[in-house]
């Protein structure tokens, strides 16, 4: 079966195609490296053995992706990553996150119409939910207004392909992802950000190893056990493994509905000090930070309600905490070495 995984250079995206060649499924990636670079299917290829096949343009030119869809329509399913994720960024330029993240899943899904494509996992976000009142957060928990750009196109995402799926044959599966960080165990494949990290954990790999001097920890005043923000962390290989089984979900016909949900989280919460802890113990580095205000944007805690995810999917996030920041570390490692 051939999956087509749009962003499948970059990181979440990389580590599913990773997981669909392992079991089986022929991948071809669409991504234009805006955010990622070639390599990372030479490094797939050293795992997998197998080079994905790449076509690289971007999804918001219309007539080029209606092209590439006429032109593969043996596409069973589409998994839709390609998109930008800065938060702050998102806030200063609002046009550019709502023209990429949105004309280019209306490509998408006219392709799929077009051409019969009849399955789609898309990428959303736990940030749709806000501060949720009540934790751990289902998936029925009400939607909020969203804090940024970004993460209003995550939550119109999920609308568009709603209102779309009333006029078509497609099915999807929205995944709300948590935190996800961490690094393929053969570390070859990880989180490659472009210049100064917004994230926690690639903050932390990039001062340990000397790249950035101190990490600022944003707030210790939160209403949480040690003062800073919970957050669920999940290993992006455990996540990667939630897509493949979404996309076998549907070809087996399990789906229970046109647009199914799902948390993929541990279902734990852990504070950024609790974070850093694990990195310090994993990697025997002492870590160079200090307490600073808090971040604008941020929430106080958020953790999944996994049980809808375990039951549906019969799927789980296997690895520990510290087995996410070992692997970050090492993934780290790996690349100021090359
Ligand atoms: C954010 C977005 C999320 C998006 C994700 C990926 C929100 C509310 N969340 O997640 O939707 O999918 O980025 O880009 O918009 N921290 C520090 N110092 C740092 C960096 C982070 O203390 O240098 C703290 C933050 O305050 C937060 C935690 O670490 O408490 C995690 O932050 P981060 O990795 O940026 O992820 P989120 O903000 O949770």
């Amino acid at each position: 079966m051939k999956i087509l995984v749009t962003g499948g250079t970059g990181y979440i995206g990389s580590h599913t195609v990773v997981e669909l060649q392992q079991k089986g499924y022929q991948v071809v990636v669409i991504d234009n490296l805006s955010n990622s670079n070639e390599a990372v299917l030479d490094n797939i290829s050293k795992i997998t053995g197998i080079r994905p096949d790449f076509e690289c343009f971007d999804l918001i030119e219309r007539e080029r992706t209606l092209d590439f869809f006429s032109r593969n329509s043996d596409i069973t399913g589409v998994i839709h990553f390609a998109a930008f994720k800065a938060v702050g960024e998102s806030v200063a330029e609002p046009l550019k996150y709502y023209r990429n993240n949105l004309v280019s899943l209306m490509n998408i899904l006219e392709g799929m119409q077009l051409n019969k494509v009849p399955f789609l996992v898309f990428s959303s976000s736990c940030t749709v939910y806000g501060q949720p009142e009540e934790l751990p957060v289902s998936e029925t928990s009400p939607i909020q207004k969203a804090f940024s750009p970004y993460g209003n196109t995550k939550q119109i995402s999920e609308e568009i392909i709603g209102d779309f799926l009333e006029t078509s044959d497609v099915k999807c599966i929205a995944l709300r992802y948590f935190n996800p960080i961490g690094a393929h165990e053969s570390s070859l494949i990880g989180e490659l950000p472009l210049g100064i990290p917004n994230n926690l954990v690639p903050f932390i790999t990039q001062t340990a190893i000397g790249l950035r001097s101190q990490l600022k920890v944003f707030g210790n005043d939160y209403n949480t056990p040690d003062g800073t923000p919970i957050r669920d962390y999940i290993h992006v290989v455990d996540l990667a493994k939630a897509h493949v089984i979404a996309i076998e979900r549907m070809t087996n016909g399990n789906n229970k509905k046109a647009l199914e949900v799902f948390n993929l989280g541990t279902g734990n919460g852990q504070t950024v000090l609790e974070v850093i802890k694990s990195f310090e113990k994993v990697s025997g580095e002492k870590l160079n930070y200090v307490i600073v205000e808090r971040r604008a944007g941020d929430v106080e805690k958020v953790w999944a309600d996994t049980r809808f995810a375990n039951a549906e999917l019969g799927w789980k996030a296997a690895m520990s905490l510290d087995e996410m920041t070992l692997s970050a570390w090492n993934w780290e490692k790996a690349i100021a070495n090359k």
